[in-house]
């Protein structure tokens, strides 16, 4: 997810401002920074690598782009490496438009071809560059067509039609070099924002980094078009109607508008995870099957994998232990998840037909960095899953599949966890194709609901009212259990990481049927044991695990589907019942009521939830 901001006006300095609304977006983490400026009919444009505030050292704050209407962009690298070239503003090709752009234009491959067939040159690998070229091929057509229109005319027209040849999400800050004070946007799903006031206007991404210059702020919906001058806003429909858009008075603190309205950021990221499932798969799943045009393996290479390691840190380890269950499953393959603290020291056993695949959020996990040169020390091939474009993990493994969760910035795990498991399904789906080793009515079924995830994700997400009342039952414990069986166990893994992590309560995580062999000695009365039984074939089996603890004075609380609520209804003290989907994406739906129900027992507990004590959201040392 990247920022965008922009101003116009009469009288103030426009780079100035963009840099100060730039470093208001410092929280969301990022790799790289860039302004345009246009004055006198040129573009004045200055990028830089890394923070915010080396961009203001190159511009000496703002003093070297003169100008009253400018764009800036913090990046979040998504498409080409995090470096000076990638870095927004792009102008495209014929040098007409500035651009920077927070999205993911999807077929921006075809689009870069259709435009080089067409005489287009590229500086950059991303996909904001064809999206400035595409507005300026149809600038050109329309400027032919239309030669008597004004020229801000021209512009809407061109931006309307380059969106409509382009699939994906997008909010765009354009600037068009003979429009003097004027600055175009446009949007899809990507939130975009123009603060409206006496000394101009404000283009934001973010409605925090502009809260302290304006409290009127209009809201661009799906597929508008903004014109914006120093004297007004006027908003189009995508059909190119002008729209009566009325600016609303928006009354957030600055911190209450990082966080969206969220009291916190874990809340906010848990309720981000359905776009960030959806960002993706999306583009990965074309025409019922998984198509990972950004995973360069040979199918001879995926053939002859003999085993698999799955190495990682804490909640990204717990998502190796859900793919095991599912590789093993519908791959055929064998699978060892090995906590990298662990697995640098453990002499593994590797060969050039084994796969590692390293799972990290940040990408710069110490022990994971070490796992991850371990086994290539060993000769086994590294894929990973990373969630930061160019960082450590990503560099030095074989292959890379970015999660498209944009900044996590809770130090808890949560959509960077959802996007992480979807990543792992579409790798199984891909083994379980290329070895043969799934049937097409299973691999359908998959994919058929792999694509409605996110809808039922937000399902999950609407029984936010239920886990916060369950939390004010609970969130008195002092001990608390979780157990599940098979790929439910592995759901029970991460929230009971999620509960001690940011409630600071006593937490374990057990297979159900291990109870016996020792940990039931634990459950005393009143002891709360949450139960989760999504996988339909084992929670009979489950259920009796809870009996039995039940009957030793435990409380259950049961986390079922519709199709297992049935074996609880006698047993649990509580319920909480998911949308029932393939039972290899359960996790997915099962841990969204695990987080809400840590997240709130948290709350309840007085605990500081998005910086809990002692912990880091990377740990970058040993
Ligand atoms: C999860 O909520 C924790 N923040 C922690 O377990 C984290 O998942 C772990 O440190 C791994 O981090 P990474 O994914 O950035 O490598």
């Amino acid at each position: 997810m990247c920022g965008i901001v922009g101003f116009t006006g009469s009288r103030d300095q426009a780079a100035p401002i963009c840099l100060d609304a730039l470093t208001k977006l410092e929280y969301r983490g990022y790799d790289s920074a860039g302004i345009c400026v246009l004055s006198g009919g040129e573009f004045n444009l200055i990028k830089a690598q890394g923070y915010v505030k080396i961009l203001a050292e190159k511009t000496d704050g703002g003093r070297a782009l003169p100008g009253t209407t400018g764009i800036g962009h913090t990046r979040w690298a998504t498409h080409g490496e995090p470096n000076e070239t990638n870095a927004h503003p792009h102008i495209s090709s014929g040098g007409l438009f500035s651009i920077v752009h927070n999205g993911i234009i999807e077929n921006y491959a075809p689009l870069r071809e259709f435009l080089i067939s067409r005489g287009y040159e590229f500086t950059s690998a991303t996909d904001t560059e064809v999206a400035a070229c595409m507005i300026e091929f149809f600038f050109r057509e329309t400027r032919e067509e239309k030669p008597n229109e004004t020229p801000e005319a021209q512009v809407v027209e061109a931006i309307s039609r380059a969106a409509r040849r382009m699939t994906g999400s997008y909010a765009f800050g354009i600037l068009y070099k003979n429009c003097p004070d004027r600055i175009f946007a446009a949007k899809r799903e990507s939130p975009l924002f123009i603060g409206v006031s006496p000394e101009g206007q404000y283009l934001t991404s973010d409605i925090a980094a502009s809260l302290h210059k304006t409290r009127e702020f209009i809201t661009l919906a799906d597929h508008e078009i903004a014109l914006i001058s120093p004297e007004g806003v006027k908003v189009f429909s995508g059909e190119l109607d002008e729209l009566e858009k009325k600016p609303e008075t928006v009354d957030w603190d600055v911190e209450a508008a990082e966080k969206a309205g969220y009291e916190h950021f874990m809340i906010k990221e848990i309720f981000e995870q359905p776009e960030a499932v959806k960002k993706t798969i999306s583009g990965r799943i074309k025409n019922g099957r998984v198509v990972l045009d950004d995973l360069d393996i040979s199918e001879e290479y995926l053939k002859n994998i003999s085993r698999i390691y799955i190495t990682a840190c804490g909640t990204a380890s717990y998502v190796g232990v859900a793919a095991k269950y599912n590789i093993e499953r519908y791959c055929r393959i064998p699978v060892e998840v090995v906590i990298a603290s662990e697995f640098r020291y453990c002499e593994p056993i590797l060969d050039e037909t084994t796969l590692v695949i390293a799972i990290s959020q940040s990408g710069t996990t110490a022990d994971t960095i070490a796992a991850v040169r371990e086994a290539k020390r060993r000769g086994a091939k590294v894929l990973s899953i990373v969630n930061v474009v160019g960082s450590v993990i990503a560099t030095e493994s074989d292959w890379t599949l970015l999660t498209l969760a944009g900044p996590e910035i809770c130090v808890a795990s949560t959509k960077a966890y959802s996007t992480q498991l979807a990543v792992s399904y579409l790798i199984a789906l891909r083994l379980a194709e290329v070895r043969g080793t799934i049937s097409a009515g299973e691999y359908a079924a998959i994919i058929a609901d792999l694509q409605r995830l996110p809808e039922a994700m937000k399902t999950a997400l609407a029984l936010k009212p239920e886990l916060s009342y369950l939390a004010s039952r609970y969130f008195i414990a002092n001990d608390v259990y979780f157990i599940g069986r098979n790929i439910d166990y592995a759901v029970t893994l991460e929230g009971s990481l999620k509960l001690k992590e940011i409630s600071y309560i006593h937490s374990e995580a057990y297979a159900a049927g291990e109870l016996k062999h020792g940990p039931i000695a634990l459950i005393e009365n009143g002891t709360l044991v949450v139960t989760v039984a999504a996988y339909a074939p084992l929670a009979e089996k489950t259920a009796s695990n809870a009996v039995e603890v039940k009957t030793r004075g435990a409380r259950i609380l049961a986390f079922t589907t519709e199709k297992t609520a049935a074996h609880f209804k006698e047993i649990a003290d509580n319920m909480i019942v998911i949308p029932d989907i393939h039972e290899a994406l359960l996790p997915s739906l099962a841990v969204v009521p695990l987080q809400m129900f840590a997240y709130y027992v948290a709350l309840g507990r007085g605990c500081e939830i998005d910086k809990p004590r002692n912990l880091a959201k990377s740990v970058t040392v040993e």
